[in-house]
């Protein structure tokens, strides 16, 4: 059984039921496909049967680098990029608590994780080096080519800080790799240094591999429950691949209800969480979509709102601009914590009518109110949702959006398992910083600058 809902009834101006059947012979086409492994990107489809094949030896082995992990740092460095970054931090964002960081040490009882490998910004390594300087720290480095430059510069500088700061043997217990079986910088590395190396699977892109241990080994370092992500993810993955009928597919029903929308001009797809914990969800969700549909000159423009927050930045603009948008609602029914707005005999605020109200009941409100205005002013709302914030419905979510993906790729006509423009800017940076072997790029760039 899964938790996760998908509606799609508040579209039905602009996505209506006899459309969506009309799909069922294209979706079922498609989803053989996947299956079957007979598609466009069939080499990078591992990630359809991931959740029912993790072994127990490594879940164990993960949980067991994991405790050693938290148990000799106060902060863990995960240093990677892209899929090898996002799936993580919105994993560890979404369950953890904001304020983590700065509870007093009696309070704590899991490491801090923080992220290098993401950017080439020289203030926060800078900053980030000196924090080092005063904590005890791991590293784990993620890469699945070994060789992207990003968290290559970031993790030269890891080692050299952490093997000055701990001696190379120490050093060498406190760093993780996770990288491809055989090949890549990294692999060399590891090896050479014998670090705790994990594999990345060949057939897993990137952004598809949350659920490997690349988003695995920093969540449970983290301190979550591994197996649950993986129990949700799973019986997501049961259920979609008993769900031939498009109505009862979730990830089919809104890949559908997306392209349609998309082939009525909605070209920018806003997804909105009202919950900060989500914001990297969205940005994981970014890069699954954007990554994978955005080519042949076409795909949806994938875009995050965190609510109600930027209902006073981007509010306007959703309501009366340019109508080429749809909003997809990313929605969390429960919260965990209770806290209700007290009485005050005042009330020089004017709050009393809401006073005895827990604030995920105005949420909930201020979600609904947003939806109509937004419908009224003709932006399509879809809605996604689960209805606590856990371990469990995380695995959910990441399968169906995974699913969705591919499907929906399929539907667009695009191979949703590559990447072929992400090359282009690291070809001119290589060029501009004068890379063995980047000669005549070398010459021909500095002769349009
Ligand atoms: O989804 C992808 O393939 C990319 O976003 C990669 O994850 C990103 O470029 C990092 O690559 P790597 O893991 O090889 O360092």
């Amino acid at each position: 059984m899964v938790h996760l809902k998908v509606d799609i009834s508040k579209a039905v101006e602009f996505v209506t039921g006899e459309e969506t059947a009309r799909f069922q012979a294209e979706i079922s086409r498609h989803r053989k496909s996947l299956y079957n492994k007979t598609g466009k990107g069939s080499s990078f489809l591992g990630w359809v049967s991931l959740p029912g094949s993790i072994s127990e030896s490594l879940f164990l082995q993960l949980e067991g680098d994991a405790a050693k992990i938290r148990h000799m740092s106060d902060v863990v460095v995960v240093c990677g990029i892209g899929g090898s970054y996002l799936g993580a931090r919105a994993v560890i964002d979404a369950l953890g608590n904001p304020f983590q960081p700065l509870l007093p040490k009696t309070h704590k009882s899991d490491p801090a994780i923080i992220y290098a490998g993401h950017h080439l910004d020289e203030n926060y390594t800078a900053r980030l080096l000196n924090l080092l300087d005063t904590v005890n720290y791991s590293v784990i480095v993620i890469s699945k080519s070994g060789t992207t430059t990003e968290p290559a510069v970031s993790f030269r500088l890891l080692k050299n800080h952490i093997e000055k700061k701990y001696g190379t043997a120490e050093a060498s217990k406190r760093i993780f790799a996770i990288t491809d079986a055989n090949k890549g910088a990294l692999k060399n590395l590891a090896t050479a240094q014998g670090y705790s190396t994990y594999v990345i699977p060949d057939d897993v892109g990137g952004r598809y591999s949350v659920l490997t241990p690349v988003g695995l080994l920093p969540v449970a370092a983290a301190g979550f429950n591994i197996r649950k992500i993986i129990e949700g993810a799973f019986a997501m993955e049961t259920h979609l691949r008993t769900s031939e009928n498009l109505s009862e597919n979730q990830a089919a029903t809104y890949a559908v209800a997306r392209n349609i929308l998309y082939r009525k001009g909605k070209t920018i797809e806003l997804l909105a969480g009202y919950n900060p914990s989500l914001n990297f969800l969205i940005e994981w969700w970014k890069q699954l979509f954007g990554e994978s549909e955005g080519k042949d000159n076409k795909g949806i423009f994938p875009a995050g709102i965190g609510l109600t927050t930027d209902l006073h930045s981007m509010g306007q603009y959703i309501q009366e601009g340019l109508r080429n948008i749809f909003e997809t609602v990313l929605a969390i029914e429960n919260t965990q914590a209770v806290v209700e707005i007290p009485v005050d005999p005042a009330d020089l605020d004017g709050l009393n009518f809401i006073s005895g109200k827990r604030i995920n009941e105005v949420n909930r409100m201020a979600k609904l109110g947003t939806m109509m205005a937004h419908i009224d002013g003709g932006v399509p709302n879809l809605e996604i949702s689960i209805p606590d914030l856990n371990e469990r419905n995380i695995g959910e979510l990441i399968y169906f959006f995974e699913m969705a993906c591919g499907l929906s790729g399929y539907l667009l006509g695009v191979n949703p398992f590559d990447q072929p423009g992400v090359e282009a800017y690291k070809k001119n940076m290589f060029a501009l910083l004068n890379k063995p072997g980047f000669e005549k790029e070398s010459a021909d760039i500095r002769k349009r600058l």
